[in-house]
């Protein structure tokens, strides 16, 4: 990776002018003015995020468009304020109280969103779950939760062991009615169209303390059952902020995220980052496609388009000509998470769009975008940017140091960002572990720093790999195989090796037009340790059609190697079909 290149600023209509005046000058309490509770001490992330907006100018303003292959709907400022009003009312004439956990599990949709904000605005905790999960993951969450309600629809319904879950009361069905239900369960049933026909559009919002219980994101870890995060209404805070100066929102923005809100990106920066901001959001149902997202941006005039690599990495493999086919000149700023964004996608984004991807780092657990590339700011290809004003990030070592520049150690983060964890869901010992060293919340990222205050991820911290005493980041050795124009992608793991620790094994799948050979792979291996170093190339290589991924799109090494090895995968709940 070639730390000292820079790319300078496009199309730039920025709200931060200058970063380091920004972080030099920027405090939190200074954006809690923003908010309405300033006065009240009392809160409701869903007020702020709509119903503040419906009670000005910006009443008429669209702030949803909805479309998938069967529906196109636009949804104004006041739109959603009373349906969201009406749906908090239909919890309530059922007896939901503030702080249960009510469940989505439904595709995207109109009513998705809707409900959230319903629920939030009741005072119980959402929790959004992928409409692709299946059984065992259903109940996972559900049980661990113990939730109390859940809004799905009659599809989805049959994945749902409801008669199994002792806590959950109340299945509220979205659309057609299922055709059988188990009556001997102790459950009530309620059609979504028929209670929301019967419910007010006036509602007396839930305020509730800062402090209290938000949302509810379930992730894997490399071992156990997946972790309830849980996020208070506090961390509106950072979404707003962050919104504002990361995805830099205007008024006549079109912002199109592309995460389900399964995934804490789809409603962080789905829902609330640019709602808080009172921008437009648009909202895309069904598959990814090239030629439907590009078809989407055309149509709806995106202006400002947040992804993750793999769907770079896929638009990038289906070649440049298809992008060329759509009128993409709306777009002025496009951003990039969930996984290391390769310096070679950065420059194939230059070329296609003629602008960069910004590439920025945060997880489930941080609530919010913590180290990122501003509009305003040179990047450099391969980096993830500076931290957020008011946001310490440091590279630590295995005793809790910071290391200086150029160092590669554990990424950690000073506790007490607005949208920080409060919790894991009934697991007070694995909360603590996020936090080893006085102070600090630990990552379980590896990333270095140049000199330059960049950070540059190296992978994660059970990721690396020893191969005869040298230390080699995975992601490095991935970025290399994927700049080879046969290569797809690819997935780097450490396999156990009786002399050298670990030897480096990829897995790579291949671009259109490229078929397996023998000489393909010596190709790729020389590509690697020509490219990057004789220690960092793959001994082994594997070409597979597809990688393992989660939905977010990260390509799951951990099950690859477990593949390879025979070993147990462990939780497989989030990985794509
Ligand atoms: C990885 C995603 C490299 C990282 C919002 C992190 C990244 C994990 C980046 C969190 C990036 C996220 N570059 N790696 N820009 N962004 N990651 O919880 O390993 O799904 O710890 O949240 O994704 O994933 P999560």
């Amino acid at each position: 990776m070639d730390v000292s290149e820079t790319i300078a600023p496009v199309k730039v209509r920025t709200n931060m002018a200058d970063y380091d005046q920004a972080y030099a000058d920027f405090k939190w309490q200074d954006v809690e003015k923003e908010f309405s509770w300033h006065e009240t001490g009392k809160v409701n992330m869903a007020y702020e995020a709509i119903d503040r907006h419906a009670e000005t100018w910006r009443k008429n303003k669209v702030a949803l468009y909805y479309s998938d292959e069967n529906r196109d709907e636009k949804y104004t400022f006041r739109d959603l304020k009373r349906l969201s009003n009406q749906f908090g009312n239909v919890l309530r004439n059922i007896g939901i109280e503030k702080g249960e956990r009510v469940f989505l599990f439904m595709p995207r949709s109109p009513e998705l969103y809707v409900s959230l904000l319903g629920i939030l605005k009741n005072g119980s905790i959402v929790g959004p779950l992928f409409e692709a999960f299946m059984e065992q993951a259903v109940r996972d969450r559900l049980e661990n939760s113990d939730a109390s309600t859940l809004i799905t629809t009659k599809e989805l319904l049959p994945r749902v062991p409801y008669q199994e879950l002792v806590h959950l009361n109340h299945i509220i069905i979205v659309g057609d009615a299922p055709d059988q239900v188990d009556e001997t369960a102790d459950i009530a049933f309620y059609s979504y169209e028929e209670e929301m026909k019967k419910a007010s559009p006036q509602l007396d919002i839930e305020w509730v303390d800062r402090e209290d219980g938000m949302i509810l994101h379930y992730t894997s870890g490399s071992t156990g059952k997946p972790k309830g995060v849980l996020h208070v209404h506090n961390a509106m805070i950072q979404h707003y902020q962050t919104a504002k100066w990361v995805l830099d929102l205007q008024e006549d923005d079109i912002f199109w995220c592309t995460a389900d809100p399964g995934w804490v990106t789809g409603t962080s920066y789905g829902i609330f980052g640019p709602w808080l901001n009172g921008a437009s959001n648009l909202i895309r149902g069904g598959r990814f496609s090239p030629e439907d997202w590009y078809k989407t941006i055309e149509t709806y005039g995106v202006t400002v388009w947040l992804s993750a690599p793999t769907a770079f990495r896929r638009l990038m493999a289906v070649g440049d000509n298809v992008a060329g086919e759509y009128d993409l000149s709306s777009l002025r700023h496009i951003l990039s998470v969930g996984e290391p964004l390769n310096a070679e996608v950065v420059h194939w984004g230059m070329k296609v769009y003629q602008l960069r991807i910004h590439d920025h780092w945060w997880m489930t657990e941080t609530g919010g975008m913590i180290i990122a590339n501003y509009p305003s700011m040179e990047l450099k290809p391969g980096s993830m940017g500076k931290p957020f004003p008011g946001i310490k990030a440091a590279i630590l070592d295995d005793a809790g140091n910071e290391l200086p520049p150029g160092q590669m150690g554990k990424l950690c983060i000073k506790a007490g960002w607005p949208s920080m964890l409060r919790g894991i869901w009934k697991n007070e010992e694995r909360f603590k572990q996020y936090f080893p060293f006085e102070g600090w919340f630990e990552s379980g990222d590896l990333a270095s720093i140049d000199e330059d205050g960049y950070f540059w991820f190296e992978g994660r911290d059970d990721d690396v790999i020893q191969t005869s005493g040298e230390r080699v980041g995975p992601f490095e050795v991935e970025s290399k195989l994927v700049e080879h124009p046969a290569v797809a992608e690819a997935a780097v793991i450490g396999k156990p090796d009786p002399v050298r620790g670990e030897i480096i094994k990829a897995f790579v799948s291949l671009r259109d037009g490229y078929e397996k050979s023998d000489d393909l792979l010596e190709e790729l291996r020389l590509f690697v340790k020509q490219g990057l170093a004789a220690h960092a190339a793959p001994r082994e290589i594997e070409i597979r059609e597809f990688l393992p991924k989660t939905r977010s799109g990260k390509i799951m090494r951990r099950v690859l190697k477990a593949w390879d090895l025979g070993l147990p995968t462990g939780d497989l709940s989030t990985m794509e079909e």
